[in-house]
């Protein structure tokens, strides 16, 4: 078994960072500062090795530390183990880019990559910050976005398919809004998400397949965790053929545009689902359980997502916590890093004081940071 781990990571007029050169050794990482001391950053530079925008999903301008001229762009390298071995990624603005077409460049092992799905290739970085603290009890999109996050890790086209549904849904939309005539526009439209819309649902489904496997499989006292994925078409997938399953998507389509046209909405699709989350010893679901309960809950998913990519890619993932420390109690956050250190990954924890890390003891490297500087114990 082996670990994903970055040994150098060096920024670059990255958000309150100057320059930032640092050396890691393969244990977790303990960023322990004040508020507002740049913790957050640092593991946002190490949520881009993701494709996407990262933990914030900020866009490419704003991650520009506002007090160095725009002419030096800001820059991210890794030295890292990825899960083929060594690997380098490089990062940054693009310095031909403008202000309405912002443009990452990406670099792998010196070689200029188009796109980010190569990112995945190489490593699987998965995040929990204090702005998921609602995502159990708020509206669908967010914690479909988590979901379809998590199943992007067993299949990397899976963004992309969601990008293009996405886009076929908001032409379809704009069309009957325009009360368009053009049946044969509307129906390739129709037929692209259906399509996609199958093999979204499909990946989803098996995602959920295999995280129900490890979220059985948690000795912890984080709580067992029920998942389920309430779409219409996952559903369906379960019981029938995929090609009955797009057919079935295309015809609701066509039937549903008068309707659609009325409502401004695309009533039935994979846009829609929602993942359900229920606290099994509490016979609750998630968003009725407590702000701890709640945190707990999505630690046990992200304890398990991080189990699940270990057995099929026997590496560790990166493992991102943010602020993880504040809703828990001395127990659970002992028993967290008992499981981090179980795992063996480079975990990155983040926290305001030291001593919510005690339990990590001499196994961690320990970073203390103070407005954008970085000094180790
Ligand atoms: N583009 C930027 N340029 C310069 N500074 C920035 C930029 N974006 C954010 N900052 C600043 O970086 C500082 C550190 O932010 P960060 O979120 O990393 O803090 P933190 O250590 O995580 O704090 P907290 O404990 O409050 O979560 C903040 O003061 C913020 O205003
Ligand atoms: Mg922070």
């Amino acid at each position: 078994m082996t670990a994903q781990v970055i040994h150098r990571l060096h920024l670059e007029a990255f958000r309150n960072y100057d320059t930032l050169n640092l050396a890691l050794n393969s244990t977790p990482v303990i960023l322990v500062g004040e508020n507002g001391a740049g913790k957050t950053n640092i593991l946002e530079a190490v949520s881009l090795l993701s494709p996407g925008r990262g933990l914030r999903r900020a866009a490419i301008a704003e991650l520009h530390n506002t007090h160095i001229p725009p002419e030096k762009p800001w820059s991210a390298f890794f030295e890292a183990v990825g899960k083929q071995g060594d690997v380098n990624i490089g990062m940054g603005r693009d310095p031909e880019s403008t202000p309405d077409k912002e443009r990452r460049l990406l670099r792998i092992d010196g070689k200029t990559i188009k796109g980010q799905t190569a990112l995945a290739e190489h490593v699987n970085v998965i995040w929990l910050t204090p702005d998921m603290d609602r995502l159990l009890a708020e509206s669908a999109g967010e914690r479909r976005r988590f979901a379809d996050r998590l199943a992007f890790a067993l299949d990397s086209s899976h963004g992309t398919r969601i990008n293009r549904y996405e886009e076929a849904m908001r032409s379809r939309a704009r069309l009957l809004r325009d009360g368009t005539t053009d049946d044969a526009w509307l129906n390739a439209l129709e037929a692209s998400m259906a399509q996609d819309g199958i093999a979204i649902a499909a990946a989803r489904n098996e995602w959920m397949h295999h995280i129900r496997t490890h979220l059985a499989d948690d000795p912890s006292p984080f709580p067992a965790v029920q998942v389920a994925m309430n779409g219409f078409l996952e559903k369906y997938l379960e019981s029938h053929a995929a090609l009955d399953a797009e057919s079935l998507f295309k015809t609701m389509l066509k039937q549903n545009r008068a309707q659609d046209a009325a409502s401004g909405i695309t009533t039935t699709g994979t846009h829609r689902s929602d993942l359900e989350v229920h606290h099994v010893s509490k016979n609750m679901p998630a968003h009725l359980c407590s702000t701890g309960e709640q945190k707990a809950l999505l630690i046990s998913l992200v304890l398990a997502q991080a189990r699940l990519l270990r057995a099929i890619h026997q590496s560790t993932p990166l493992i991102l916590l943010d602020d993880i420390t504040a809703h828990l109690d001395e127990m659970r956050r002992d028993a967290l890093a008992q499981q981090l250190l179980a795992l063996g990954g480079q975990a990155w924890l983040s926290g305001t004081d030291d001593s919510f890390f005690t339990a990590f003891k001499q196994k961690a490297q320990f970073l203390h940071i103070n407005n954008g500087h970085v000094t180790t114990p």
